[in-house]
């Protein structure tokens, strides 16, 4: 599995499963756009950390959920990475509230942030795709919540729901452009955004006792999936999404 000569873009690049995913892609000799809104400090220090592994990394400020931004950062990637070939839309959040108390404000940074990031995201990168001809992987970060509710969380359900059908119709409409769009499910997965459950001891210990492999992922176990599905190994997948959650969706009765 080699990704060298390969020019990657992953959205929200510079923390959790985005950080663990660029990594993953410049070990296999990818280089990488990583976009961020925040924690510019961090960015720059992984930007370091891909280029001591021999190759190049830029950093990219750009709020995914405006589409002027999508377009500045995939044309930033052309002018000082010559192409694009693997899109990541990784960024994401949630508000972790109830269906009865989410405002208008909640709901729509969730679906702008979560859901229209990763479809104009798409649209964005398979344009550039087409115009250099030799097709390209679109890889959408979604999670376990596209198909199982969560209550109490309910905009960010929705939000993945919508991911995982932008990943089958886009996949199905991109196959003759040999665009692959594949969406990566997490079950539950040790970063920031599971600051509150990682801190609470007997949640902690639940969520474990739920989870068949009996623990949360590490980040750099969703990047191996992400580095892979990236490569030309993973010729024959589209249209679909790669569950890696340990056998949480089998078992737990949610988060
Ligand atoms: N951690 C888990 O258990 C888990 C499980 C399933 C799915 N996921 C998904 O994985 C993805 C990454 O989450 P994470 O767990 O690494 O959390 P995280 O909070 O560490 O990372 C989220 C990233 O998105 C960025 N982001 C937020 N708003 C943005 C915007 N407007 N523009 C650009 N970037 C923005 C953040 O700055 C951060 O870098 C999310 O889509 C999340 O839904 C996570």
């Amino acid at each position: 599995m080699t990704l060298e000569g390969k020019v990657a873009i992953v959205t929200g690049g510079n923390s959790g499963i985005g950080k663990a995913i660029v990594i993953a892609l410049a070990e296999q000799g990818a280089k990488v756009v990583i976009d961020f809104v925040a924690h510019e400090d961090a960015t720059e220090e992984l930007e370091k950390k891909v280029a001591s592994m021999r190759d190049k990394a830029i950093g990219v400020k750009a709020d995914v959920s405006k589409v002027a931004d999508l377009q500045r950062l995939i044309d930033t990637a052309v002018q000082r990475l010559g192409r694009v070939d693997i899109m990541v839309n990784n960024a994401g959040i949630e508000t972790r509230t109830s269906i009865l108390e989410t405002t208008e404000e909640d709901y729509e940074k969730v679906m702008e942030v979560n859901l229209k990031s990763a479809f104009f995201g798409t649209q964005i990168a398979a344009k550039q795709m087409i115009n250099q001809g030799d097709g390209g992987r679109i890889i959408n970060i979604s999670s376990v919540h596209e198909d199982w509710p969560m209550p109490n969380n309910t905009a960010y359900c929705v939000s993945k729901g919508g991911m995982r059908m932008l990943t089958r119709t886009a996949g199905t409409e991109l196959a003759a452009h040999g665009i692959l769009v594949v969406g990566v499910g997490p079950g539950a997965v040790e970063t920031p955004i599971n600051k509150q459950t990682m801190d609470d001891p007997a949640k902690l210990k639940t969520l474990n006792q739920d989870i068949p492999l009996g623990r949360m992922a590490k980040p750099h176990e969703i990047g191996a999936v992400v580095a892979f599905l990236a490569s030309d190994d993973a010729s024959y997948l589209t249209a679909t999404t790669i569950i890696a959650d340990g056998g949480l969706m089998q078992s737990g009765p949610g988060l």
